[in-house]
């Protein structure tokens, strides 16, 4: 066997076999596959696609090539979340405490933002002492005790995804919904959790543009799941919008805090509850997920969702009382009247970035202050003058950039129009049917 005929064969549209997808995952592996035969391996799959059972074999490689998290000694049903990425989500932040605080234990190991998305780590780290990197025995003990944590994923989990993606994100191959499949689940099959819970996003702001693409993409990351003895469903949610009010790391923490005590945007608390139904109903304490939600219900009106996100900020060194208040260096106004029909997600996420929020390079430093406070959602009718959005950044002279970019992201006019619904549905398996069912409701009523 050798890498030229397993590349011949891939560009011929033929499908590999387990030892040729073993082969090319190991060798890369051991740096005996060079770079421009694993990018090359990388486009002719784009180009000609994977069968299941290919990608199934490739994400199992990938996960062999490192370490796994064993959470053996953990007791009760254990639960990973993951986002695809988006604007403003902020939803780990909350689903993760609250689905603690119904018992359901959530181990989440998360990564950072790269480009426009952001990510929860960095996030986190806008709590100043919060420690994102803890020695396993600890973070089984807090798992123990408080049932849920956050750490920044290790480089061992799934070392061959992580330089594969890097050479994805240079070659245009990162959108092709097998790669993005086997390289999230290789991940999420190594961080060793008894079920894995996906929010799917769609739309502008997004890797898939449409939700088509969102329910083939879910239904890959499904069978994978599921072939591999985990309980696995995802949520289809759209990003056509930046999600809640907040885009920026301590403000995004402060949103997500609103939203334990049931006081966050709407289409915010909505995703929360949705997601955190889901994880109820896989963790087997409930069959109907309108019985899980007045259990949630009640765990956010009585405190203890939040009760427990301040236990886990404490046991992992952060302390709220010290986070810096964000400085107020513009505000963006409504050039004219109308409805907000949209809030176009990549200009804010741009404008958040031009602030300081995110990074153009691995080498930037974040400003843990910096981002967009969006005062509108979509649907509502503004004045002229009116302020759609504050800008905070520790440097006022960025806010000239930001102000621009954001005048591409409000559409206003003068009849409101239909949105695209928050959530389009889930995708899960059912007597071993991997099934698509709509969501019955939306956010356009
Ligand atoms: N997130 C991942 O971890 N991998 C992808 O390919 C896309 C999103």
């Amino acid at each position: 066997m050798n890498m030229y005929e397993i590349l011949y064969k891939k560009r011929e549209g033929k499908t590999l076999s387990e030892e040729e997808i073993a082969f090319f995952v190991q060798g890369f592996s051991k740096g005996e596959i060079p770079d421009y035969q694993a990018s090359a391996f990388l486009m002719a799959a784009f180009l000609k696609g994977l069968t299941s059972e290919e990608t199934i074999e490739l994400t199992r490689q990938m996960l062999l090539s490192g370490e796994r998290l064993d959470l053996s000694e953990v007791k009760g049903f254990t639960l990973d979340k993951h986002s695809t990425g988006g604007v403003g989500d902020k939803t780990s932040l909350v689903l993760a405490p609250l689905l603690a605080a119904a018992g359901v234990i959530v181990p989440k190991l998360s990564g950072r933002g790269l480009g426009h998305t952001g990510g929860t780590i960095d996030k986190l780290e806008s709590i100043p002492g919060f420690a994102t990197e803890l020695p396993l025995e600890r973070f089984l003990s807090q798992l123990k005790d408080i049932g849920f944590g956050i750490l920044g994923a290790s480089a061992n989990l799934a070392p061959a995804d992580k330089a594969l993606y890097a050479l994805r994100d240079v070659t245009a191959t990162v959108d092709h919904p097998s790669l993005i499949a086997s390289s999230i689940m290789s991940k999420k099959l190594a961080a060793g959790a008894d079920g894995i819970l996906l929010d799917v996003k769609y739309g502008e702001g997004a890797f898939m543009k449409t939700p088509e693409e969102a329910v083939e993409l879910s239904k890959i990351l499904v069978e994978i799941g599921e072939g591999s003895g985990k309980r696995t469903r995802t949520l289809i949610s759209s990003m056509e919008a930046p999600l809640g009010k907040a885009v920026g790391n301590s403000l995004e923490v402060r949103e997500a805090m609103d939203a334990l005590r049931g006081k966050g945007p709407k289409d915010l608390q909505e995703l929360c509850m949705k997601l955190a139904e889901q994880g109820l109903v896989m963790s087997g304490q409930f069959d109907e997920e309108e019985a899980a939600a007045e259990h949630l219900s009640e765990l956010i009106h009585s405190g203890a969702a939040f009760e427990k996100f301040l236990s886990f900020v404490e046991a992992q060194g952060g302390m709220l009382d010290a986070m810096e208040q964000e400085q107020e260096v513009a505000v963006f106004c409504a050039p004219k009247n109308g409805i907000v029909n949209r809030i176009h997600a990549l200009p804010v996420a741009r404008a958040a970035l031009a602030l300081g929020a995110g990074r153009r390079t691995k080498e930037d430093i974040i400003d843990p202050g910096a981002g967009v406070l969006l005062r509108v959602q979509e649907g509502e009718r503004v004045q002229a003058g009116d302020v759609l959005a504050t800008l905070y950044s520790a440097r006022r002279e960025k806010s000239e950039e930001a102000l621009a970019i954001l005048e591409t992201s409000f559409q206003l006019e003068d009849k409101e129009r239909k949105r695209s619904p928050l959530i389009y549905g889930s995708v899960y398996n059912k007597d071993n049917h991997i099934i698509f069912s709509p969501s019955k409701g939306d956010r356009n009523g």
